[in-house]
């Protein structure tokens, strides 16, 4: 049976539970069996949800890209219709809020999970009440009101921002991209068409940039559960990575702790991952070492000029999505992949969202 189970305490909850938490305050994950029949999806693609809140995303391309000599792929998340990957989780978990007959929500993030979700709350008539830090890219906070969605600048760090929203969620429902488990079931989706695309396929690798973990711990859950469907034959390493000026998840892989490390809040040009304690670290790390995977951290120097280099191709990303190339870069230079593996990376933010940068 499909339920909301805590990560804490073990209690089980319906799907349908108006809840983003559990009573004893854990984290909440979804269990469930899932089915697909690969065959059949090539023929009709299958209606995930009766009535899904869509813009009709997802099935990004999958680009070869060659970078410093290093090939990989590449998928172009930066393509979704409010510009980043988080479209993925928001239109899973806005249609979950607008099945729940929730009229109001609240959300917090450093921009991008912002905007996905005053976007699909739109389309939903769904009040959004979206905090964000309030130095943050004025591109991102523009497109958030234009959503129209309400909007609350909080000062101070990225941390200040995730406290006051939390009090917010005491009476509203947090449809949160790290706390809410119905985002990873959107998220997750990364890991579904990087394998369709390879023919039903995994790669040896993917290599993602990590903050709070949507995309990686979506990917994780994906991969899984190909792999529990016999689909995929093991899941590929998952190799997060972080900024250098902001890497409580590699510094904690570094000294082989369960937990992320503190980190003092850091300055980094990588907004989007600059987290300093992210929610759901302990599992982040859990699924980086079961993949035998890695945390590698990227300077500013270096995340520039790969944004510089991809644009040079064509390909215009805000700096925190240069973070995902950079990484695959930085895994060739330390020799933690064998030659000719095949390697797959998110390009996770358009380059129009921080053209003040
Ligand atoms: C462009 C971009 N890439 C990557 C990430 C990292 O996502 P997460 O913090 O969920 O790991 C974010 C998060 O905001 C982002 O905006
Ligand atoms: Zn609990």
């Amino acid at each position: 049976m499909s339920a909301l189970v805590c990560t804490e305490c073990q209690a089980r909850h319906p799907l349908t539970a108006p809840i983003w938490r559990c009573r004893c305050g854990g984290l909440l994950d979804i269990v469930h069996t899932p089915k697909l029949d690969p065959a059949a999806v090539a023929k009709l693609p299958p209606t995930p949800h009766a009535q899904p809140i869509t813009m009709g995303e997802g099935f990004t391309p999958l680009l070869p890209i060659k970078l410093e000599r290093v090939r990989f792929l590449a998928k172009l998340d930066q393509l979704f219709p409010t510009g980043s990957f988080k479209d993925r989780g928001a239109a899973v978990l806005m249609s979950q809020v607008a099945a729940l007959r929730i009229r109001t929500v609240v959300e917090d993030s450093s921009g991008n999970a912002g905007c996905a979700i005053a976007a699909y709350g739109a389309r939903a008539r769904i009040v959004c009440h979206i905090y964000v830090p309030s130095a943050n890219s004025p591109g991102k906070l523009a497109q958030i009101a234009a959503y129209g969605a309400r909007l609350h600048r909080v000062p101070g760090t990225r941390q200040n921002t995730a406290d006051a929203t939390l009090a917010a969620a005491e009476k509203a429902y947090y449809a949160s991209h790290v706390w809410n488990p119905f985002f990873f079931e959107g998220t997750k989706t990364w890991a579904y068409e990087v394998c369709e695309q390879m023919g039903w396929r995994a790669p040896d690798a993917v290599v993602l940039p990590v903050g709070n973990g949507s995309l990686l711990l979506g990917a994780a859950i994906g991969f899984r559960e190909l792999r529990d469907m016999g689909i995929i034959g093991d899941v590929p390493r998952l190799i997060g990575v972080q900024a250098e000026g902001c890497a409580p998840l590699a510094q904690a892989y570094k000294q082989g702790l369960a937990e992320p490390t503190l980190v003092e809040a850091a300055q980094t040009v990588a907004e989007g991952i600059a987290i300093a304690a992210p929610v759901r670290g302990r599992q982040i790390l859990e699924a980086i070492h079961a993949s035998r995977g890695t945390v590698l951290t990227v300077d500013d120097d270096a995340l520039a000029a790969v944004q510089h280099a991809l644009a040079q191709q064509g390909l215009y990303v805000e700096p925190t999505a240069a973070a995902g190339p950079a990484g695959v870069v930085r895994v060739r230079q330390l020799g933690v992949l064998p030659a000719g593996a095949t390697v797959v990376t998110s390009l996770t933010g358009h380059g129009l969202k921080t053209l003040h940068a």
